[in-house]
Order: structure tokens, then sequence, then C-alpha cells
């Protein structure tokens, strides 16, 4: 009987030996499988930017570059051969445009019309496209993007960054499905802007995410040094940009990432900021963030120790996907419990829907407005009864953000070219029109 016993055990642990051995197989082919791939663009500062491509052999590659499509004067050449190509062009002027040319001899390579910018000590104006959880390639995906390029007219000047919140290339964030879901559909975008991505749950299930991009650790594009590349800032024109790793770091209070927020929020000098993060403290879509255990416990994690941290510094706008829908709150501060604890006396600053007053200078509790727009290629059943998130449609589209030194336009743009939802926050000390003031500007001083 104990020989037996003893048999179905040692039968039992090598099962899961070799599951857990064929897991880790898969897991790091899908990784690191090479795949070749079309140039694209990472670490933009306002001097550098770097860029990547894979070809099928190995080779020295080289790029061309210039202020004119039939100037490009300059000329950097790889000093080595190989296939996964990253060449650094420096000593770039400060917010200019530069196009470009890659030249690899086993790859065909489309250099029509590839440009890209260096980031901005100031500017007059800026224009943000973000996408959430856009990661399924085929029609849905291919019209929400098709409406922003109908919005712009198809002028890709007046778009200034480009934001991915995160589940970039379902299922699971292959390098395979990364070329899918990313580098093919996008592929204008990825000619002439960063991806400035997110990890999402599902680009966390394999390493190809953080093996794709390299992000700044050092401060190189703005901000306090992280060093780490699952968070840092970028600035760039008014904006103080903060990307977040929600999934796979350590989102305690006293850990090494919300440390370093706390740093650099307080460091900030730029009058609008912006954090991004995938999985998002309020939901009531996809995900409900009223269930402790939706996400692994993280969008209750990310309610209790990150909302404190916007609320001190009066962070302007969260923008997170996740949930396969929009939803979006009034002013905020001090809302970290669950929707039945949400009291619109105690945590709605300005009770208003499409306009809202801040100060210019950076002001604790002065109210955080939390976006959710994780539908621009998919869409969930969603019930939307969050309290503290009154506009919220179970559509898919993307988000078009306008930026000026001190207004910041941010409108919900639909797969049908609608725009459904939309608001302005004022820092220029003009009130907003008289119908949008539902109840007296308020700031709400001394909540904890
Ligand atoms: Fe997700």
């Amino acid at each position: 009987m104990k020989n037996i016993i003893k048999k179905i055990l040692l039968f039992l642990v090598a099962v899961v030996v070799i599951y857990g051995v064929g897991r880790l197989g898969v897991v790091t082919y899908d990784s690191y499988v090479f795949v070749d791939r079309q140039p694209y663009m990472v670490m933009q500062t306002q001097n550098s930017i770097t860029l990547k491509w894979q070809s099928p052999q190995k080779e020295k590659g080289e790029v061309h570059y210039g202020f004119f499509s039939d100037g490009m004067n300059n000329k950097i050449v790889e000093e080595t051969a190989v296939d996964m190509h990253s060449l650094t062009i420096s000593n770039l002027s400060e917010c200019t445009k530069y196009f470009y040319s890659v030249h690899s001899p086993s790859m065909s390579i489309d250099n029509q019309n590839r440009s890209f910018s260096t980031l901005c000590k100031t500017a007059d104006k800026q224009r943000l496209w973000l996408i959430g959880d856009s990661g399924q390639e085929g029609e849905d995906q291919t019209k929400v993007y098709e409406q922003m390029l109908k919005y712009i007219n198809n002028d890709f000047n007046s778009l200034n960054m480009w934001v991915l919140l995160g589940d970039n290339a379902y299922r699971s964030g292959t390098q395979k499905q990364y070329n899918k879901a990313l580098f093919t559909p996008y592929r204008e975008l990825v000619k002439r802007f960063v991806p400035w991505a997110v990890i999402g749950n599902h680009d966390a299930r394999r390493w190809a995410f953080y093996d794709i991009w390299d992000f700044p650790t050092k401060g190189e594009s703005g901000g306090l040094p992280s060093s780490s590349e699952g968070f840092y800032s970028i600035d760039n024109g008014n904006l103080h940009l903060v990307m977040l790793d929600s999934e796979t770091q350590d989102r305690n209070s006293e850990g090494y990432m919300l440390t370093w927020l706390k740093k650099d929020l307080k460091a900030n000098k730029k009058p609008w900021v912006i954090v991004v993060l995938h999985s998002p403290p309020y939901t009531d879509g996809g995900h409900s963030s009223d269930n402790d255990y939706d996400s692994g416990g993280r969008l209750k994690e990310i309610r209790e120790n990150l909302v404190p941290i916007f609320d001190e510094f009066g962070v302007d706008l969260v923008i997170s996907g996740h949930s396969h829908d929009y939803e979006r709150s009034k002013l905020l501060v001090g809302h970290t419990g669950k929707s039945k604890t949400f009291d619109a006396q105690k945590h709605i600053v300005q009770d208003t829907k499409e306009c809202y007053v801040k100060p210019l200078e950076k002001t604790k509790n002065s109210g955080t407005i939390y976006q959710v727009c994780g539908s621009s290629s998919k869409l969930d059943r969603a019930k939307l009864q969050h309290p503290a998130l009154p506009f919220s449609f179970e559509t898919m589209g993307s988000l078009i953000l306008d930026v000026t030194p001190t207004t910041l336009h941010s409108k919900f743009l639909t797969i049908d070219g609608k725009i459904a939802d939309e608001f302005i926050i004022k820092k220029d000390n003009s009130a907003c029109p008289v119908k949008n003031e539902e109840v007296p500007l308020m700031y709400k001083e001394g909540i904890k």
C-alpha cells in the first residue's frame, strides 16, 4: 500500500515538473522568439532618440536623418553586425522635427514618411492620442484608429504623442502578437511616434514587453531617475506624464515605486500632471473595483495606496484601461473605499460635468479626474453603476487630449466618430461657463 502511494506521489510530482518545464519553455519561446520587425522608436528625450528594428540577417544597418525629407544629410552606421538593431541618435535639437530613413540590407523597409520629434521644454499646444486595451487586431481596432485619423484630418503633424494604456497585444503579449496587434496595424503611427506604453496584465503573461521597449531609468526623458523601467516620467511641453507598472511592481505605500512617485511628483514643475497605469482604482465595467479579489487585488491596492498620493500632489488626471469600456469621474478627492462609501459631499471637489477649475500651482486636494478607456479594440458587457463614475459608456473608442499651458481638454472619441464625453480643466483663473457650475467651486482642504 505504501509503495502504491509513493508511486502515485512520484507520478504526480513528475507531471507537475514536466508541466512546469513545458510552460517555462512556452513562455520563454513566446517572449524571446526572433521576429522581423520594422523600425520603431523608443527613448525619446530632448536631444536624442533610439531606433530599433529586427532584420532577418545579422548586418550593419544605418540611419539617415535631417531636417528635410529630401535632405537627410546625417548618417549613423552600426559598428557591429546584428539582427536586433538599436541605434541612438544623439546631439539633436530640442523640440525639433527630423525626417529619417533606415537601411538594413536583408530587409525591405518602408521608409515613406518617417519622422520623429524630440521632447519640448515648452509648448503652446499639444495633442495626445491614447488607446487602452487596444491589442486585439481586427475590424474594431481599425475603426477606432480610423476615427482618430479622420478627427485629425489625416494630419499627423497635429499629433504630438501616442500613449498605450496596457494590454497592447492579446492574448499574452508575445513577440508575434506584438507584431500583429501593434507594429502592423499602427505602422503609420509607429513610423512617426514613440509608442509610450504601460504594461497590462495580458502583456505581463510573457516577458516580451520589457524586451521590446527601452524606458528611461535615469530621468533621461524628464522627472526623477527611477532606476527601473517599470516606472518613470516624461516631461514634454506642459506635461508631466507619469507611467506606472500597475501589474508587476510593488504597489505598497512604502514600496520602491510609490516612494519614487511621491518624490517625483514633489519635484515636478510642469503645470499638468497625468498618471497612466493599466489597472484603475475605480471601475464597474468588465472589472469591479468593489471586488477585493478582482485582478489579484490590484484595483483595491491602487485605490488605497495611490489615491492618497494623487490627492497629496493634486494630480490632474489618472488614465487607465483594463475594463473594456469608458468610465469617467468628476474632480474627486479622498475616495479610497468601495463604492458604497462614496459620498458626493465629501469626495467631489467640483460637481460639474464639463468644466473644472484648478490652481496653476501644485495644490493638495485640488482634485483628480479618473478616466478608464479600455475599449480601443474590445468591449465588455458592463454595469457601469459606480457612483464616482457618472460619465460611463459601453462603447468602443479612444481618447484625444489637447493641452495648453493653462487648459486640458479631454474627449472620448467613439468608434462611430462621436464625442461621447468631454471636459476641460482650466488653470487660467477664468471661471467656467455658468451652465456648468451646478454647485459653487470649492477645494476640500483638510481631507485626509
Ligand atoms: Fe487588463
